[in-house]
């Protein structure tokens, strides 16, 4: 029998009670006009105002730290809706917190192929850190800690996020070791994608406002790197054993005809007397800007399973895809990054 909401035993289970947002805190910082103005900006985005409710739930985090009652009313005035219809999309989503956040989250994948590599012992681990279960803050301020399902990246498994930011194939000590840094105010480099900010900065950025100060950060951390290695691990190794999809059944649905690029624009290969399908393919795999996009256009040209399919693709996944070895399986321990090997809270930045 579940217990009813709002029940003691209910809050034991949940952690949570039934209201849809607690009572601010004495010292929680007003929102301003300027948040009004904000939220006014990102509703003229929408063709229909209501469109605009999550981003601006976005916005209310990023000045108070979670979605106050005073962010509750704001989005329902600026929104035309009910309070109670605001609560009930900000109850909905886990991104949306109801309790004040820490400087960072900490997000721990406790689903279950992070979980059986390690996910739940780093969640215990850092939960006895911390003296906090799921969903509290720590004394200090510095940290809200929560497990999370899938982060979708499970082929980095067991991922830890903070403030959205991945920390690929941790372990417990590596783990212990990125929120300690946290906690003395670092800021550890995240193992791929941009630097690491705060909660308040990527609520901003989630609301659709840069959290950068200029023009040149903002860049840095669009172009900052990806690690792609183990996701394109099956990829390479299909490639290299000559496997490719199976033909789509005889009365499959066609493409519709405006995929791909219009043909007046499609570069020529140089290559004389091919049909303008594999001149459209030619062009699709020299214009792909990365291993796993270029592979998928291999997959599709007309040639695949001659030129394209059997062999590495042009500028081939040896050069630019994974590295990890080959005859190395999947899932072991050697696989990884390698050319951005896992973040080390003392390398990162202040
Ligand atoms: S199970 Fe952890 S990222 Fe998918």
């Amino acid at each position: 029998m579940s217990a009813l909401p709002g029940s003691p035993e209910a809050a034991a289970t949940t952690g949570l009670d039934d209201s849809p947002v607690l009572p601010a805190p004495a010292d929680l910082p007003p929102l301003t006009e300027q948040t009004r103005l904000e939220a006014r900006e990102i509703i003229a985005r929408y063709p229909k105002a209501r469109s605009a409710l999550l981003p601006m739930l976005h916005l209310v985090q990023s000045y108070q730290g979670y979605v106050s009652p005073e962010g509750v009313t704001l989005c329902a005035e600026e929104l035309g809706l009910t309070k109670a219809e605001v609560g009930a999309v900000a109850t909905f989503y886990t991104m949306y917190k109801r309790r004040p956040t820490g400087r960072h989250l900490v997000s721990v994948c406790t689903n279950t192929l992070c979980s059986v590599l390690g996910g739940q012992r780093i969640m215990d681990a850092l939960s006895a850190d911390l003296g906090v279960h799921h969903d509290e803050t720590a004394a200090d301020g510095s940290v809200t800690l929560e497990h999370a399902e899938c982060l979708a990246a499970c082929d980095y498994a067991p991922v830890v996020t903070v403030d959205y930011e991945f920390y690929d194939q941790q372990d417990v000590a590596s783990a212990r070791e990125l929120v300690a840094a946290l906690r003395r105010g670092e800021k550890p480099l995240p193992t791929r994608g941009a630097p690491l900010t705060d909660f308040r900065g990527i609520s901003r950025q989630l609301a659709g406002f840069s959290q950068y100060g200029d023009a040149d950060a903002a860049r840095a951390a669009i172009d900052a790197p990806g690690a792609l290695e183990p996701t394109l691990a099956g990829l390479r190794l299909a490639v290299e054993r000559g496997e490719s999809a199976p033909a789509m059944p005889a009365g499959t649905p066609s493409e519709p005809e405006d995929q791909g690029e219009p043909r007046e624009t499609v570069r020529p290969s140089g290559r004389t007397g091919e049909t303008p399908e594999k001149e459209a393919g030619d062009a699709r795999v020299a214009a792909a800007d990365n291993p796993a996009e270029r592979a998928g256009a291999a997959q599709a040209h007309p040639d695949a399973g001659a030129e394209y399919g059997r062999g590495r693709p042009p500028g081939g996944l040896d050069q630019q895809g994974t590295d990890t070895p080959a005859g190395t399986e999947p899932g072991t321990e050697a696989q990884g990054p390698a050319t951005h090997p896992r973040a080390t809270p003392g390398s990162g930045k202040a």
